[in-house]
């Protein structure tokens, strides 16, 4: 059994994404296909604009900063990105995330739960799946979209789910399990980063 990382994507002071994340989570632990779960939170990473000299893909790292980050994403098996909508987009701060790294990601699947108003983050999700082609991970299909998230958020026990909601959930861990079962023999066993 494999571990499951879930990334809090938004790094704003009173951010939604949260809540939303550590709903997931539950319903990840509830669902238990994955023996690891762990809520990785961007805003604690805190990592600082793209600031490493050489191409990722050469794990030839500088900093420190970096050699933790990739240290976290190399110990994770499948990844859920909990991702607001930013102008029609994906936000900035996952970006930076994902850019910092290359072999860590490969052949790894991910699920995205989105939010936002009208759109639930559809946008952003069309956006990114172009950039994680290029790290060969695969999408799961089935997403969890929340529309007009705030509808959903209780100030005291956070995001209040519907039937719809869970199911969905449910559904995006089932797929993620088994794609993550089939990709991993592609996976290419990682060299700890060089300067480390
Ligand atoms: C810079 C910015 C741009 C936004 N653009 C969109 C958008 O394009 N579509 C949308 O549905 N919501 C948009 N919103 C509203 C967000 O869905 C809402 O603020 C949400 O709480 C953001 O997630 P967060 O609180 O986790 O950062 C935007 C919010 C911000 C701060």
């Amino acid at each position: 059994m494999s571990k499951l990382g879930i990334i809090v994507a938004s790094t704003r002071p009173g951010r939604v994404g949260l809540p939303v994340a550590q709903w997931f989570e539950g319903e990840a632990r509830t669902h238990a296909g994955f023996a690891e779960i762990e809520l990785i939170d961007l805003a604690e990473v805190a990592l600082p604009f793209m600031n490493e000299p050489n191409h990722p893909r050469l794990a030839r790292y500088t900093h420190q900063h970096t050699r933790d980050w990739s240290a976290l994403v190399s110990g994770v098996d499948a990844f859920v990105f909990v991702m607001p909508e930013y102008n029609h987009g994906f936000n900035a701060e996952l970006k930076n995330a994902i850019d910092y790294l290359h072999n860590e990601w490969l052949y790894k699947p991910v699920g995205f739960v989105t939010y936002g108003g009208v759109a639930a983050g559809t946008r952003a999700l069309q956006m990114i799946k172009q950039v994680i082609g290029a790290l060969k991970m695969t999408p799961v299909l089935e997403a969890v979209n929340l529309p007009f998230v705030h509808q959903f958020l209780d100030e005291e026990e956070g995001l209040l789910p519907n039937e719809i909601m869970t199911a969905a959930a449910k559904s995006m861990l089932d797929e993620l399990v088994r794609l993550e079962d089939n990709l991993r023999p592609l996976r290419p066993t990682l060299e700890a980063p060089h300067g480390a």
